[in-house]
C-alpha cells in the first residue's frame, strides 16, 4: 500500500513537472491583467506620444524588437549598456550608430515602474511597442503574447553573428531566419517591416553602385545622395513612396527594382518561391497584414525567459 501511494505521489509529481514544463516558454496575452492592468494602455500612450514627437521612432522601436529576438531570444538583451562583465549588443556592427529608440523604452519603463513596480519586463515592453508602432503607422494589430523575463547579460558577438546583414541574398537570409526557428515565409513577410523607416548610405551603397537588379533612374538618384565614398550616415527611406505608412508599397517597389537594400531586392530577383510571396503581398494588403501579424507573434516567441529564469529589470539598461 505504501508502495502504491509512493508511486501515486511520484506520478502526481511527474504530472506537476510536466505541467510546469508546459508553462515554460508559453506566453499569454492577459499576463499582466491582474498585476498591472493598465500596462497596455500606458505603453500605447507612450508610443503615440513618441511617434507624435518624431515620426521615425516607431520604425526604430519595431527594429529593436527584431534585433532583440534574433540574439538569444526576446529577452531585452539589446537594451543593456556595457558593464565590466560584458560588451553591449548596442555596439555590435548591425546596431552601432544605427539602433535607436532606447529613450522611448526608458520613458515607458519609468511610467510602468511607477504604476506597478517590478512587474513588466523590458522584453515585453519591446514586444508591445513594436505592435503599437505598426498600428500607429496604419498596419495590422495582433494580441501580443506576454510573460517574457529579462536577461542578466548581453552578447555582442552573438549580435554580430545572428542579426542578418543587408548584403545577404535569399539563401543567407533563409539560414539566418532558420537559425532562430523562423520559416522562409516568416522571412519574406517580416522583411515587409521595411515599409517604414530609414537606412544609412553605408547599408545600401554597394547595392546602388554595384548591383544590376536596380532601376537605373532610382540608382542614379540615390548615387547623388550616397556616392562611392563618404556620406556614410546619410538617410534614405526603405520604402521611397511612403516612409511612415505601413502598407504594401515595399513589395510593389521590389517588383520594379526599387528596393533600397540588397537584402530587400534579392527577394524579387531569381528565387521563384520568394517572388511568388512578394507578388502576392504586393497586390493583397489583407494577406500581408494577416501574415505579418502571425509572423510577429512567431518572432516574439523566440526563446523567451520564463518562470525563474532571468529577472524583471527595474532599469532596462542594466541588470538589477
Ligand atoms: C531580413 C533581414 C533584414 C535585414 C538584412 C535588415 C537590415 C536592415 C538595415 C541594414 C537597416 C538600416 C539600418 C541603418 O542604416 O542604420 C534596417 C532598418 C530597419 N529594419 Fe531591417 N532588416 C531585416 C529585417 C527586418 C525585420 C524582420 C524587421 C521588423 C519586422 C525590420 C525592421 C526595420 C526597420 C523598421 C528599419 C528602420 C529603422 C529606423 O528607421 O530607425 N528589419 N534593416
Ligand atoms: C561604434 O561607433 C563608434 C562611432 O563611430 C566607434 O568609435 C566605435 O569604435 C564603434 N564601436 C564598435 C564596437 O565598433
Ligand atoms: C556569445 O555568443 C557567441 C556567438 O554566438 C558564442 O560563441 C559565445 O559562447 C557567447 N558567449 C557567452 C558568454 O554566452
Ligand atoms: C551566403 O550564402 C552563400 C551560399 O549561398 C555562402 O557561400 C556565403 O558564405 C554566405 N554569406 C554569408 C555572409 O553568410
Ligand atoms: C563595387 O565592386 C568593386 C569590384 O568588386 C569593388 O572594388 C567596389 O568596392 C564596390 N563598390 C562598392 C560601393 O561597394
Amino acid at each position: 500500500m505504501k508502495m502504491v501511494c509512493g508511486k501515486f505521489y511520484f506520478l502526481l509529481f511527474v504530472i506537476f513537472c510536466l505541467s510546469l514544463n508546459n508553462v515554460e516558454g508559453k506566453l499569454s496575452s492577459n499576463y499582466y491583467a491582474s498585476t498591472c492592468p493598465n500596462a497596455l494602455d500606458i505603453v500605447k500612450e507612450g508610443v503615440k506620444d513618441a511617434i507624435r514627437k518624431e515620426a521615425r521612432v516607431g520604425a526604430s522601436i519595431l527594429r529593436l524588437h527584431f534585433h532583440d529576438c534574433f540574439v538569444n531570444g526576446c529577452d531585452g538583451s539589446i537594451l543593456l549598456d556595457d558593464t565590466p562583465n560584458f560588451k553591449s549588443e548596442k555596439t555590435a556592427a548591425p546596431n552601432n550608430n544605427s539602433a535607436r529608440g532606447f529613450e522611448v523604452v526608458d520613458n515607458i519603463k519609468a511610467q510602468l515602474e511607477k504604476a506597478c513596480p517590478g512587474v513588466v519586463s523590458c522584453a515585453d515592453i519591446l514586444a508591445i511597442i513594436a505592435r503599437d508602432a505598426v498600428v500607429r503607422y496604419g498596419g495590422p494589430t495582433w494580441k501580443v503574447r506576454l510573460g517574457r523575463r529579462d536577461s542578466l547579460t548581453a552578447n555582442r558577438s552573438a549580435a554580430n553573428a545572428f542579426i542578418p546583414q543587408p548584403s545577404f541574398d535569399v539563401s543567407n537570409l533563409t539560414s539566418s531566419f532558420a537559425a532562430v526557428g523562423l520559416s522562409f515565409k516568416d522571412m519574406v513577410v517580416l522583411s515587409g517591416g521595411h515599409t517604414v523607416g530609414l537606412a544609412r548610405c553605408a547599408t545600401f551603397r554597394t547595392h546602388i553602385h554595384n548591383d544590376t537588379d536596380i532601376n537605373t533612374a532610382f540608382a542614379n538618384y540615390l548615387k547623388k545622395k550616397c556616392p562611392l565614398t563618404g556620406n556614410t550616415n546619410v538617410l534614405e527611406p526603405l520604402d521611397y513612396q511612403t516612409k511612415y505608412t505601413f502598407d504594401v508599397k515595399y513589395y510593389q517597389n521590389l517588383l520594379v527594382k526599387k528596393g533600397l537594400l540588397h537584402s530587400d531586392q534579392t527577394l524579387y530577383n531569381t528565387d521563384k518561391k520568394s517572388e511568388s510571396h512578394v507578388k502576392r503581398y504586393a497586390m493583397d494588403q489583407c494577406k500581408f497584414f494577416k501574415d505579418f501579424a502571425k509572423s510577429m507573434i512567431r518572432m516574439g516567441n523566440i526563446k523567451p525567459l520564463t518562470r525563474s529564469n532571468g529577472e524583471i529589470r527595474r532599469n532596462c539598461r542594466k541588470p538589477n
